[in-house]
């Protein structure tokens, strides 16, 4: 039942990439159906720029190209699923770990349309664990600055990222100034990137549920 409504959130986001040269495309099971729905108008455009090596491969098996961000320039638009959305639209993103390439992606795109079905909506952002990247050597440095600042970090064992990192899951965090908060844990030495999307929010967000697709704009 949820898998059908990240699917028809998937379909709504279709209508928006129809003048895209390149499309932006994120990670996670929402997104697996937004390429899946892409394949089929393959022709109308010339390719991807991918937020993860599983995303790659899911394009490239159905025929897309996916070309490197570097090649491109700015993207028209950028489409990803998040693990919790609030009404400003921010999120927290990296359940799958692909947290990094999306930041940058969504950095680089006009427009970000993010999909998910209803259960993503929050009031508060925090009771989804908070993914933070981090270089390997940092790992418990990082641990302890996040004890000093309230929160719980657990250390996302036998997981290595896409850009050869670590993640801690920051457990207890009641996000009350997600931007702040964002910005002070991206200052910590050690940290590569926070799975909040705060200073770089959703500007659209398209959300299935029983009722049908909820269009929340900034
Ligand atoms: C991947 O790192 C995440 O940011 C995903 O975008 C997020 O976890 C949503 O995933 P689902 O679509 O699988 O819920």
């Amino acid at each position: 039942m949820q898998d059908d409504l990240k699917k028809q959130a998937a379909e709504a986001a279709i209508p928006y990439v129809k003048n895209s040269r390149i499309i932006g495309v994120g990670t996670g099971s929402t997104v697996n159906h937004f390429i899946d729905l892409l394949a089929p108008i393959k022709h109308r455009f010339e390719g991807a720029v991918s937020s993860s090596e599983a995303s790659t491969e899911r394009l490239q098996a159905l025929g897309i190209p996916v070309f490197d961000l570097n090649t491109v320039g700015t993207l028209d638009i950028y489409v990803d699923g998040a693990d919790e959305i609030n009404s400003n639209l921010e999120l927290i993103k990296g359940g799958g770990g692909a947290l990094t390439r999306e930041k940058i992606i969504a950095a680089a795109s006009r427009l970000f349309v993010c999909i998910a079905d209803q259960s993503k909506l929050v009031s508060r952002l925090g009771a989804f664990p908070l993914p933070i990247e981090v270089i390997p050597m940092a790992r418990s440095y990082v641990a302890r600055e996040i004890i000093a600042l309230g929160g719980h970090p657990v250390w996302r064992e036998n997981f290595i990222t896409d850009n050869g990192n670590v993640i801690l899951d920051i457990q207890r965090l009641d996000i009350l100034e997600p931007i702040k908060l964002e910005s002070t844990l991206n200052n910590i030495s050690g940290v590569v990137t926070v799975g909040l999307f705060a200073n770089r929010s959703a500007d659209t967000v398209l959300l299935a549920s029983e009722q049908g697709i909820q269009t929340l704009n900034l």
